[in-house]
């Protein structure tokens, strides 16, 4: 497939628009220069509309899980009481990392499938009142589930005011609508290499003045992740460590053009391609994952149905220029995952279902030619409020 550019579905890294790249390459400059400073502002102020926040944000130099981390050891102390919220793979991580750091981790596991439910958070916390934070996961990559943060947010904030509410939002963050301030989160975690179009390695990391607070009196071992001195670099125009400059050039780029699309017009495209995504899989007879009141739209996870040979069909989809992504944890080999997130547009979806068909054809799976994309497109289209006649207006 050296002729083409691989259709990258999985859910981060994602593809690079033509421009992100070529800014990717661009010459190194003084990271405690003033263009670096520029940059550096643009970036922090750029992103909070997206946090929905008007409290500082930092970019750590770090992969998503490095964020994680830093949410973690910045506002809380060993012994400090958690409620870890997991209903997959990433949530059971970020409940890890904090008993790895010494917190007192009470978890709450919901069927991988399915949201967190606001009742239960609100009668573990019942149980224990003196919790000191809640840690909540947006998306759920591994499962294609997203939580309803405002509302489990509504929970913790009702029934433990003093716990702060800690989220990762690395596959979700820049998809779609977040309002930290107004739904009273205090730490939120995104990633550059998902919705910002950007490659891997820059963590993102907003906290709310409580967190901020909380970071003086938190005592969790931090150094290279302490929050508090990449706000103060940053009020001078600088990181406290070499930054990862290219990715910075990538991020500043990937959100030009957020901006020149309207936050609004990304979410919209975001959700017209989960909604193409998911009509396209059920045409094509797979059984979604996700429980459909709480379906991603970011990442789409699909069951692989008895007496399909994964690897075989995988593999004519990876030849044919599709990259899917396979099940993770406890799911590998039971189901596999579409990415939608990032640049993606409804056409790359579209083109993505003409393969899965054929390859599907080609297994002995039942399935009219053209009916998956049909399906798709319609769903798609459906989605921005348009019949399939008219055109969907995509962005540029
Ligand atoms: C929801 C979620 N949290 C955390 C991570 C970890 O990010 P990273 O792999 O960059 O450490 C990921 C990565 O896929 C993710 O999807």
């Amino acid at each position: 497939m050296d002729r083409f550019e691989p259709n990258l579905r999985i859910p981060g890294p994602t593809a690079l628009p033509p421009s992100v790249r070529v800014a990717g390459g661009r010459q190194m400059i003084n990271h405690r220069g003033p263009e670096f400073a520029a940059m550096l502002e643009r970036i922090l102020t750029g992103m909070k509309p997206y946090f929905g926040t008007s409290s500082d944000v930092a970019i750590l130099t770090a992969a998503g899980s490095g964020g994680l981390e830093a949410a973690i050891v910045n506002v809380l102390s060993p012994g400090d009481r958690v409620l870890g919220v997991s209903i997959g793979s990433f949530g059971d991580r970020f409940a890890k990392i904090a008993g790895i750091f010494g917190a007192d981790v009470t978890k709450v596991d919901a069927e991988w499938g399915y949201a967190a439910v606001a009742e239960e958070i609100r009668e573990r916390l019942r149980a224990m009142p003196d919790a000191r934070a809640v840690l909540l996961t947006h998306n759920e990559t591994s499962t294609g589930v997203m939580n309803p943060i405002a509302d489990l947010a509504a929970a913790v904030r009702e029934e433990a005011p003093e716990a702060l509410i800690l989220v990762d939002s690395v596959s979700a963050l820049g998809a779609v609508p977040f309002e930290m301030d107004a739904w009273g989160v205090d730490v939120v975690v995104t990633g550059s290499q998902k919705a910002w179009m950007a490659a891997p390695g820059l963590a993102m990391v907003a906290a709310s003045p409580r967190a901020w607070a909380a970071m003086e009196r938190a005592t969790m071992p931090r150094f290279y992740l302490d929050l508090r001195a990449h706000r103060d670099s940053a009020a001078s125009g600088q990181t406290p460590f070499t930054p990862a400059v290219a990715v910075a050039y990538q991020v500043d780029e990937g959100l030009r053009l957020m901006d020149q699309e309207g936050a609004d017009a990304v979410f919209a495209r975001h959700e017209a391609c989960a909604a193409a995504t998911r009509a396209g899989l059920v045409a094509l007879g797979f059984e979604l994952f996700a429980d459909p009141r709480h379906a991603s739209r970011t990442v789409t996870a699909a069951v692989v149905p008895e007496g399909l040979d994964w690897k075989a069909f995988n593999g004519e989809v990876k030849r044919s220029g599709v990259v899917l992504a396979g099940g993770q944890g406890k799911l590998a080999g039971k189901v596999f995952r579409v990415g939608h997130l990032g640049s993606v547009t409804l056409e790359e979806i579209l083109g993505a279902f003409s393969t899965l068909e054929i390859a599907s054809i080609n297994a002995g799976r039942t399935v009219e030619p053209g009916a998956a994309v049909a399906a798709a497109q319609a769903a798609g289209l459906a989605s921005y409020g348009i019949g399939a006649r008219a055109s969907a207006g995509m962005p540029a």
